[in-house]
């Protein structure tokens, strides 16, 4: 186990800038999830960590020593990548057991080594099999126990799930969980899926262009986004954003004339805000039910255990999710109810979050 410390760390390719300064404190026997969409940097760090990528400036420590010169093998970390690429022509048990072969393990040993590894990844009663006999989630256990026989301090992994189909994700994703609590070896796991990153994540770290947007555990991430990007790249459905402006009385959307409710301490009157809302934090009811706002229903999408209801609010598009039966007909007019408690508040300029509401909030107005 081991801890890795990441200090201004900065990645440029001839002139351009992919990763702009990251700090990072990633705790020995943590599990921390990189998150964020395509190109924003991630491998790039990833490898860095890895050794497979020199640094262009700052640090990189584990256990305390600073590994910006070390070779990848000297650095105690095993790498698991999205494409795993075996050796086609070696059994599963040649496959996990080749880097011992090379680093001069005697075979008896080796041997004891590939059964405990596979004994841990349900894999005994396949090693004997070439990679083309099996299955791509068990490929990709292969893979992990390449990886896990070298005894490493540190694993990455590269999206090593996104070439599996979903059924198989889930599953795995439930058998890297177990295998971290059961090694207990620090972990750093690259996505672009948020859902993958929630359920695995002890803490999270969401990029954007380069740059750490955000640190904190799935509940914080999600709870309280600290900017505009965040808010919208954690949840899904996506939360919905509106553009309003800060009128005496409340927010009006850019789009209508609408009031929506707002806590009254706080913002000058005039400021440009960005009010979200999550779809599972807004309510269907009656047209005309006090405090409602009515908006109209433009798609609905069954999700099996309950629906998301698409609707235009004054030309905005907004989405609710629900469990209740109701189903309600593209057209038709719905009431949205919504409590000020769940409202964030980003600035339209920056999209930084907006912590302005800490008096007692009112009663939708609208
Ligand atoms: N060898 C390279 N030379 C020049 N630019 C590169 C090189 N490798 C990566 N980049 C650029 O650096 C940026 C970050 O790339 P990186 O692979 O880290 O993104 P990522 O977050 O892993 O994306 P994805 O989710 O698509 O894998 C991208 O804009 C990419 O085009
Ligand atoms: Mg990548």
């Amino acid at each position: 186990m081991a801890s890795i410390t990441i200090r201004d760390v900065k990645k440029s390719y001839a002139k351009a800038q992919v990763v702009h300064g990251v700090n990072l404190d990633i705790a020995s026997g943590e599990f921390v999830v990189i998150l964020g969409p395509s190109g924003c940097g991630k491998s790039t760090l990833l490898r860095m960590i890895a050794g497979l990528e020199e640094i262009s400036d700052g640090t990189i420590a584990i256990d305390g020593k600073v590994v910006n010169k070390l070779e990848p093998r000297e650095r105690g970390c095993a790498m698991v990548f999205q494409n795993y690429a075996l050796y086609p022509h070696m059994s599963v048990a040649q496959n996990i057991g080749y880097s011992l072969k090379v680093a001069g393990v005697a075979a008896a040993q080796r041997n004891q080594r590939i059964q405990a590894v596979a004994r841990i990844l349900e894999l005994e009663h396949l090693l004997d099999r070439k990679p083309a006999a099996l299955s791509g989630g068990q490929r990709q256990r292969v893979a992990m126990g390449r990886a896990m026989i070298r005894e490493p301090k540190v694993f990455l992994f590269d999206e090593p799930l996104s070439n599996l189909d979903a059924k198989l994700r889930v599953q795995m994703r439930s058998e890297i969980r177990k295998l971290h609590r059961r090694l207990g070896a620090t972990s750093v796991f690259v996505t672009h899926d948020q859902v993958e990153a929630m359920t695995l994540a002890d803490r999270l770290v969401v990029m954007n262009g380069g740059r750490v947007e955000q640190v904190g555990t799935p509940a914080e991430i999600y709870g309280r986004p600290a900017s505009r990007f965040v808010a919208s790249f954690v949840g899904a459905p996506a939360m919905n954003i509106l553009e309003g402006v800060v009128a005496l009385d409340g927010i009006s959307l850019l789009e209508g004339s609408r009031r929506l409710p707002m806590p009254r301490a706080g913002l000058p009157v005039g400021t440009k805000v960005a009010m979200g809302i999550r779809p599972e934090a807004v309510r269907m009811v009656d047209p005309g039910a006090a405090g409602a706002v009515e908006a109209t229903v433009d798609f609905v999408e069954e999700l099996g255990a309950g629906r998301v209801v698409y609707v235009d609010l004054d030309g905005a598009s907004f989405s609710v999710v629900t469990s209740e039966s109701a189903h309600p007909a593209p057209g038709s007019t719905i009431g949205l109810k919504f409590s000020p408690s769940d409202m964030h508040f980003f600035s339209s300029e920056t999209g930084a979050r907006l912590d302005f509401f800490v008096a007692s909030l009112p009663e939708p107005v609208v």
